[in-house]
């Protein structure tokens, strides 16, 4: 193998999207160059921008890093399974922002934030890292599924409430590795 093969920097390039990313709050376009140089061209992010649709939803592989991620970044506001502290719950069926119910509404939330404390997300998390805190969003819900319009119907029809106390395999397959 070559030098380069071995230390070949990753793929800085952000995929291309057709969506219309904006802020939450003031809705102006968000500045995807504010994103981490790590993290931009995983096959996970390339298929959400793709899409619109969050492809680590219900993955196994990405629930424990998500999980992870969401406890560094996010259970400090709003608490250790999204149950609200002095951010809003996240776990439940009510959304301040509608649009959070969507993957693209969800990330913007998270790149950009929203008001108060509610601040953006680039800084300490990777557009990678992001989906998979998402996905982790998503699982922690405990509200009737029928509300779950971020779910498609296969995975609604699986989907059971989350419970604490879930374990999860080391290292299952899917679209993420351990962190
Ligand atoms: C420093 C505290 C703080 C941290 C850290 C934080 N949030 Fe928030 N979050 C808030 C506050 C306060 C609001 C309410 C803002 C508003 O209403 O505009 C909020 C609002 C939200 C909303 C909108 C909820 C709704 O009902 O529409 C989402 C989604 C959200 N946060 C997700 C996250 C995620 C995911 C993380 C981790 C990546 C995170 N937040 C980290 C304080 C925080």
């Amino acid at each position: 193998m070559t030098a380069q093969g071995l230390f070949a920097t990753p793929d800085e390039s952000i995929p291309p999207t057709s969506m219309d990313l904006r802020n939450t709050d003031t809705g102006e376009p968000l500045d995807l160059s504010n994103a981490q140089k790590e993290g931009r061209n995983t096959e996970g992010v390339r298929k959400f921008f793709q899409t619109g649709i969050n492809p680590y939803i219900e993955d196994a592989s990405c629930l424990k890093p998500g999980e992870s991620f969401y406890l560094t970044s996010c259970s400090g506001c709003h608490g250790e399974i999204g149950e609200g502290k002095i951010g809003p719950g996240l776990n439940d069926d009510y959304w301040t922002y509608p649009k959070n119910t969507t993957d693209q509404g969800l990330f913007e939330t998270i790149f950009g934030g929203a008001r108060a404390q509610m601040g953006p997300h680039y800084d300490d998390l990777t557009l990678d890292q992001m989906l998979q805190v998402m996905a982790w969003v998503r699982h922690i819900y405990k509200d009737d599924v029928k509300a779950a319009t971020w779910l498609t119907a296969d995975q609604r029809r699986k989907f059971t409430p989350f419970k604490r106390g879930e374990t999860f395999p080391d290292d299952p397959p899917g679209l993420c590795k351990a962190p």
